[in-house]
C-alpha cells in the first residue's frame, strides 16, 4: 500500500500561492498517483503561534475549503484535522526519547526565535517530533512539501532510523520528500520567500480587490520600458508560475530585447491568476455554502486516518516493550 501525505497549519485566513505552487498543487496530481492520499490539517502545529481558539476554529475551517477548492478530491484523498488522530500525540512521546536535543536546537523554526532573543517553549522545540509523528504513523512514502521543509523532513528520516535501531525493529518506515524544484521556493511581493508571517503574500482567494492590491505592489527596480530586463526579477518569476514553457522561453527573449514594462506584466499576472483559480474559487464558494458537509468529509477522513494509524502506533508500542 503507497501513500502520499502533508499538512499545512491553520495560521492565517487564505492560503498564497507559495503553499499552492509549492505544495497544495502537488497534493492534487499525486493523490491519484498513490493507493492513498491523506492531507490534514495541522492544528496541533499551529499551537505554537495562535492562542485564539475561535480563529483557529476559523482558520481550520478555511484550509479545509482551500484544499477542497484547490482539486483535493474527498472520494480520492483523505481530509481530515491533525487532533482527531490522537494516537499521533503519543507516537510524539516515542519519538522524543529517541530524539537529541542538538538535533532540535538545528531546527528554523526554533533556531530564528532563539535568534531574535524571543522566549520559545517546548511546543515550538519539539515542532519537528510531532510532524515527524504525523509522517511515520501513516507508514507515508511521499510527503509533498515547499523546500523551507526540507529539514524536517530529513529529521523525520533520522528520527524514524534512531527508533528503529534503538529497539531492533523495522515498526518505522521511511518517508520520501517530494520537492518540485522550479516551485521549491516561490517569492513573494518583496522579493525573500513568500511566507505567512512576513505579509509578502499573493492569497489564492481573498477579494479580487486584495490580490489586486498584492501584484500590484510587487517590487521591481526602476529600469525604464525601453531597456533590458532582467527575467530572474521576482515580477517574472511570479508570471512564469502562470506561464507554459514556450511563453516563458517568449517572454525571457522580449525582456532581453526591451520594451517590456513591469506594469504590464502585472496587469497579464493578475489576469492569468484570476483566470487560473477561478474555476477553484467557484468550488470553494460552493463548500462554503455547506459546512456540515465539509465537517462530514473532515469526520470520515479522520475515522479512516485513525485505522491507519493504530495499527503502526502498535508496532512502535510492541517494539519499545509496551502491550500493544
Ligand atoms: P507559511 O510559510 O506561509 O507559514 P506553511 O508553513 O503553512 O506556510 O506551509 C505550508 C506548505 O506550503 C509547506 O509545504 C511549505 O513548504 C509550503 N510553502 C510555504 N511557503 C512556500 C513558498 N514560498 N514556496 C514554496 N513552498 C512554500
Ligand atoms: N510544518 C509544516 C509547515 O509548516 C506543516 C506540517 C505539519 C506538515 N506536519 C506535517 C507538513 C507533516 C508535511 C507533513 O508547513
Amino acid at each position: 500500500m503507497s501513500r502520499v501525505l502533508s499538512g499545512t497549519q491553520p495560521t492565517h485566513e487564505y492560503l498564497h500561492l507559495g503553499n499552492y505552487f509549492g505544495a497544495l498543487r502537488q497534493y492534487v496530481t499525486l493523490q491519484e498517483r498513490y493507493d492513498e492520499a491523506l492531507y490534514f490539517i495541522a492544528d496541533y502545529h499551529s499551537m505554537t503561534t495562535l492562542r485564539d481558539a475561535k480563529v483557529r476554529r476559523e482558520y481550520t475551517h478555511n484550509v479545509a475549503l482551500d484544499y477542497l477548492a484547490a482539486g483535493v478530491d474527498p472520494e480520492h484523498s483523505l481530509v481530515f484535522r491533525q487532533s482527531d488522530v490522537p494516537a499521533v500525540c503519543e507516537l510524539t512521546w516515542l519519538l522524543s526519547t529517541v530524539t537529541p536535543m542538538g538535533m532540535l536546537e538545528r531546527a528554523h523554526a526554533y533556531k530564528d526565535k532563539i535568534a531574535k532573543g524571543q522566549p520559545a517553549d517546548h511546543g515550538l522545540f519539539a515542532y519537528p517530533v510531532l510532524m515527524a509523528s504525523d509522517i511515520l504513523i501513516y507508514d507515508s512514502d511521499a510527503v509533498p512539501v515547499g523546500q523551507d521543509q526540507k529539514q524536517h523532513l530529513e529529521m523525520t528520516r533520522d528520527m524514524a532510523q534512531r527508533f528503529n535501531q534503538t529497539y531492533d525493529s523495522e515498526a518505522l518506515k521511511l518517508p520520501e520528500p517530494y520537492i518540485l524544484e522550479d516551485v521549491a521556493v516561490v517569492p513573494g511581493t518583496d522579493g525573500g520567500k513568500m511566507s505567512k508571517s512576513t505579509g509578502n503574500v499573493i492569497p489564492m482567494f481573498a477579494s479580487q480587490k486584495q490580490i489586486k492590491k498584492a501584484v500590484m505592489g510587487i517590487v521591481t527596480d526602476s529600469t525604464p520600458v525601453e531597456d533590458p530586463k532582467d527575467v530572474t526579477a521576482v515580477v517574472f518569476q511570479l508570471w512564469s508560475l502562470f506561464a507554459t514553457k514556450d511563453e516563458r522561453e517568449d517572454m525571457k527573449q522580449r525582456a532581453a530585447a526591451g520594451g517590456v514594462g513591469y506594469g504590464d506584466v502585472k496587469k497579464d499576472i493578475l489576469k492569468r491568476l484570476l483566470d487560473y483559480f477561478g474555476p477553484m474559487r467557484e468550488r470553494r464558494e460552493d463548500y462554503l455554502k455547506r459546512p456540515d458537509d465539509v465537517e462530514d468529509i473532515l469526520q470520515r477522513g479522520a475515522a479512516r486516518a485513525r485505522t491507519i494509524a493504530e495499527p503502526v502506533l502498535a508496532r512502535c508500542r510492541e517494539a519499545a516493550g509496551f502491550q500493544p
